[in-house]
Order: structure tokens, then sequence, then C-alpha cells
């Protein structure tokens, strides 16, 4: 059965899809595993990525959510080894539509956990990206979870926000999904020459020490060139022939979660 990691946090531009797409990138290309790419965010970026058109795709998660499609009959084959759930705008509305329809829908956070059972015993690790928001829709993501991967962009007052992420994180555990763990943090998008992001890396660190988590040692650092240079490839990064320091970021990236995975 699938281990499922979403990676989750309240906010946009964080790098949450980068992160999915390289890391289930990263681990088709150097193994035989097969994995699965849930989008939940109505931008639709994973699609994307992968070169794919979401205003397009008629079927999405949402109409799997709502119970109209089985995930089946919507997943896409990017490859043998890497398949899509794709989304699109309809995901915008989907607390409009579910949460005014209470007595059909009356277990409205495991929606998502009823929909993908029919399709988990045929990976070994579904991804799960999310939409920049705390609501119904990152609900049925975490209740789902196995684990979540929080990204950590450093900047201002970044440190005081993540730490209500995982807050928030850690008391749904406590309500809906028990066996949840946070797997760890990623420094995101980090310029290791300025001083602000080196102090708030080291204040996440500390937090994160003190309070029993993991902030992986690798880094995915920044880069407006490389960013600008792989919008337009319709394949993530890790699946580039481009040798520079994110694309090997994200291989250390991987093999650093599922080693801690593996000891936790
Ligand atoms: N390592 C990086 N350096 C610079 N820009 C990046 C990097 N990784 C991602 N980006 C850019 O940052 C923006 C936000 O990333 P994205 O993964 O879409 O975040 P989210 O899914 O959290 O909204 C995108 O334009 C992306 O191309
Ligand atoms: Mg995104």
């Amino acid at each position: 059965m699938a281990e499922i990691y979403a990676v989750s946090t309240n906010k946009g531009g964080a790098g949450k899809t980068s992160l999915v797409t390289n890391l289930a990138g990263a681990i088709v290309k150097q193994s035989d595993k097969k994995v699965l790419i849930i989008d939940t965010d109505g931008q639709g970026n994973t699609s994307i990525a992968f070169g794919l058109s979401p205003h397009e795709i008629e079927d999405t998660i949402y109409d799997v959510l709502l119970g109209i499609k089985e995930a089946k009959d919507v997943i896409i084959e990017v490859t043998e080894q890497l398949h899509v759930l794709p989304s699109n705008n309809d995901m915008n509305f989907l607390e409009f539509d579910i949460l005014p329809n209470l007595q059909k829908y009356s277990d409205p956070f495991n929606l998502l956990k009823k929909a993908i059972n029919s399709v988990r015993d045929e990976y070994d690790y579904i991804f799960l990206d999310t939409p920049p928001s705390m609501g119904l829709v990152a609900g049925n993501v975490l209740a789902v979870s196995d684990q979540v991967i929080i990204p950590f962009v450093p900047e201002m007052f970044a440190v005081s926000g993540l730490v209500r992420v995982i807050q928030a994180i850690e008391d749904f555990k406590g309500k809906v999904n028990p066996s949840l763990k946070v797997a760890g943090i990623v420094g995101m998008m980090v310029d290791s020459r300025t001083t602000l992001h080196s102090q708030m890396l080291q204040q996440a660190r500390r937090y994160c020490l003190e309070n029993d988590l993991v902030l992986y040692e690798t880094i995915v650092p920044k880069s407006i060139r490389f960013a600008n240079s792989t919008a337009y490839e319709g394949k993530p990064a890790t699946w580039t022939d481009a040798n520079n320091q994110i694309v090997s970021s994200y291989f250390e990236l991987m093999k650093e979660v599922f080693e801690y995975g593996k000891t936790k």
C-alpha cells in the first residue's frame, strides 16, 4: 500500500509544487517505484509542470471528491512509473459545494480518503500537492496522509509562520489522524549569501531541535535564472539533464527524506 506524503504549508509561492514534482520526479528516475501525484490546488500547477493544460482537462480531483468519477478514470499516465491525478479551477469551488450540503457529505474531511482507497495499492508513493490555505482541502489532505513535509522559505517573520502551521497540523492530527507524522521541514529557495536567510534557518533549526522535529540538512537553493529556464520545459527539473545545484539538491533531499522515514 502506498505511503502517502503531503507537501503542505499555508503560504503560496513557498515551493510546494516544485517540491512535489521534483521529488516525485527524482524517485522515479532513480528507482523502479511507482508514484502518483494528486494535485488538490485549483491552480493546477502540478499538471502544468508535466506539460498538461489544466483548463482543458474535464475530469479532475474535484469530480473524484464529489463522488462523480472514480479515481482510476481520472488519473493521467505521464509515464509508466509516474501518474498524475489532476486539478483545475473547479477545486476553488469545493468548499462552496460541500459545506452547505453536509447532510449529503456527512464526513467532509474524509472525502479524499474514500476517493483514493481503490488506487492506493497500485503505487509505492502518493504525493499530495496542496493549496496555500488551511481549509477543507488541506484537512482532507492531512486526514489521508501518513507524513507531511513542510517547505520553509526563510524570510522575515517566517519562523513564527512555520510554528503556526506546525501547531495547526499537530492540533488537527490529535483530532482527525493520530498516525500523521511531520516527516520534516525543508529550507526552500535559500540564498545562503544572505545573512537574513542564514539567521532564519538557524532560528528554524533551533525550534526544530527543541521540538523534536527534523529540519533536513539539504536545502534547495534559490535561483531565479533556473526557475525561469525550467518554467517552460513541461517536466520537472529532476527530469532534465541540467546539472546544477537545484537538481542535485532534490536528489540529496530524496535520500534524506527516505532515510529519516526508515529510521524514525
Ligand atoms: N529554487 C528556486 N529558486 C527560485 N525560484 C524557485 C525555486 N523553486 C521554485 N521557484 C519558483 O517559485 C515560484 C513558486 O513555486 P511553487 O512551487 O509554484 O510554489 P507553491 O506551489 O507553494 O505556490 C514558482 O514561480 C517557481 O518557479
Ligand atoms: Mg503550487
